[in-house]
């Protein structure tokens, strides 16, 4: 599973770098029966099969040893919602050590082991893998020299509680819709002021929750509060 999003493109290139480097574990290494079994019925009963407790600590155990500083988060929708603000504070962490469940979900000792537990939004996979792969991808690329220019990811939707300015490319007509004309001027002052502009335009008509934690300008908060209003017309 882990293979496509984690050796190609992007992260593969900061992994070929030497920027990044993640590992991917089989838990059935830390059982000890012929079977490596990793799961067992629920007590109380019900369907589906729990994930066993033992595996998990015994990886923990040897994968802290290996990765000193590294912070363990369990994935989980019964986490701390995961957002940009987070994956900056963990890009700064010296590693992660990321425990996916599977079935019905983990024993609830487990979550003794988790420094933070995480969920990537408020609806229920199959299993804690994909969330994963969200994770480290939102995570990797805040690690400089992953994506190209410095400032890009500054600059990212949710950076600063604002969508991203809307981009163009060529052509500069295209199905009769014209790229703003500011874009074409090559006046860089006017460019910054209108993607300023229009990133708070967007952040208020799509996000009005978002927009009331962003950093604005009182003339900012005027623009804001106008385009909100003209949404409830
Ligand atoms: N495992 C299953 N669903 C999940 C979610 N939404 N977030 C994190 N881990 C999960």
């Amino acid at each position: 599973m882990f293979d496509g999003p984690l050796n190609h493109s992007i992260i593969g290139r900061a992994q070929d770098k030497g920027i990044i480097e993640t590992d991917v574990h089989n838990l059935r290494k830390w059982t000890h029966d012929k079977h490596q079994v990793t799961d067992d019925y629920p007590y109380g009963g019900g369907s589906g099969m729990v994930m066993k407790a033992e595996p998990f600590f015994e990886a923990v155990d040897e994968l802290r040893e290996k990765n000193k500083g590294a912070k363990v988060v369990l994935m989980t929708p019964q986490g701390e919602p995961f957002c940009d603000a987070k994956a900056r504070k963990l890009a700064k962490l010296p590693g992660l050590i990321i425990l996916c469940g599977r079935y019905e979900g983990v024993d609830e000792r487990v979550r003794l082991i988790a420094d933070m537990e995480i969920s990537i939004g408020d609806y229920v996979l199959t299993g804690g893998e994909l969330p994963a792969m969200v994770l480290i991808d939102a995570v990797a690329r805040l690690n400089p020299g992953v994506v190209k220019e410095a400032e890009s990811t500054a600059k990212d939707s949710h950076a600063e509680n604002l969508l991203e300015h809307p981009h163009y490319t060529r052509p500069p007509e295209f199905m009769g819709k014209k790229v703003p004309d500011v874009l074409l001027s090559g006046d860089h002052g006017k460019i910054e002021k209108w993607r300023r502009e229009q990133s708070i335009i967007r952040t208020a008509e799509r996000r009005p929750d978002l927009i009331t934690r962003a950093n604005l300008t009182n003339s900012e908060k005027e623009l804001a509060r106008r385009v909100t209003e003209k949404n409830h017309d």
